[in-house]
């Protein structure tokens, strides 16, 4: 039987295949992410989080894939676009999980910290801004949580029989749990849902005991970092958001 695609995009397509996901990558993709991709997942298997383990990683019709379990249900964007009314319980499932993982340690992941200083060191904003937000990275709190980094709806599968998977582990780090929530925030608010985002913060501050003007320091942080792969359209936000940690 042929394969189902689930997804596509410009660079990658992912498919089904009976119990298996194939995700290809197009030859614009580094070998390298996508090795980095697999290896995140695999490290990530070793907790007992539900994710999508790894069978493979391989060239199929000239591309890199990376198979992996099928996962049958639905993510939570799904959830959250066909049943409006029931937004709040899910957006709490989702906090949940996301301080559940932040629970785990994975000691042979890079390190968030060193991953964004240099970002931040490779972005167009000029010395006096880099140094403030190399400075800031810097004085936060040195924890080793396991961080997502782009833990958002799309990239959580309930399953059918109501497990929560992660997946999408490509930008897997070990770090401070509240750039991983600044991030999500960030991303919220990139697709113009405000409303959404801030309910995200609170219950996620909430949850973890977490000061909101805490997350809101790392927000210029995350944001610059967030600029070197954004759309036209969202680096005039990014950018007024990094602006802020000049005036303080
Ligand atoms: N193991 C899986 N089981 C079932 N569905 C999956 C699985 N992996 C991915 N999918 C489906 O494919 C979608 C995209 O997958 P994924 O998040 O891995 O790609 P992506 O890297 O986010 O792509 P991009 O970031 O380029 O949009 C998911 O939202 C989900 O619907
Ligand atoms: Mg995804």
């Amino acid at each position: 039987m042929a394969n189902t695609v689930l997804y596509q995009t410009a660079s990658k397509v992912i498919e089904r295949d009976g119990n298996f996901v194939v995700k290809k990558f197009n030859g614009s993709y580094p070998k390298s992410d996508v090795l980095n991709e697999a290896l995140n997942q695999a490290r990530v298997e070793a907790t007992d989080l539900n994710i999508p383990k790894v069978h493979s990683v391989d060239v199929e019709d000239g591309e890199w894939a990376i198979r992996m379990d099928y996962v049958e249900g639905k993510t939570i964007q799904q959830l959250m676009d066909e049943n409006p009314d029931k937004a709040e319980q899910y957006l709490n499932m989702f906090v949940d999980l996301q301080v559940e993982m932040q629970s785990k340690k994975v000691p042979l992941l890079p390190r968030l910290k060193d991953k964004m200083q240099a970002k931040i060191s490779q972005t167009a904003f000029d010395a006096t801004t880099r140094y403030e937000l190399h400075m800031r990275l810097d004085s936060i709190p040195k924890h080793l949580k396991l961080c997502h980094g782009d833990f958002t709806p799309s990239n959580v599968i309930i399953s059918t029989d109501g497990r929560a998977f992660i997946i999408d582990w490509s930008h897997a780090t070990q770090g401070n749990a509240s750039l991983d929530a600044a991030r999500t925030y960030l991303t919220f608010c990139l697709e113009g849902k405000q409303e959404l985002a801030d309910k995200y913060l609170s219950l996620f501050c909430k949850k973890t005991d977490t000061a909101k003007q805490y997350v809101q320091r790392l927000m210029p942080i995350v944001a610059a970092t967030q600029s070197l792969k954004a759309k036209p359209e969202e680096k005039e936000l990014l950018s007024r958001w990094v602006n802020v940690v000049e005036y303080e």
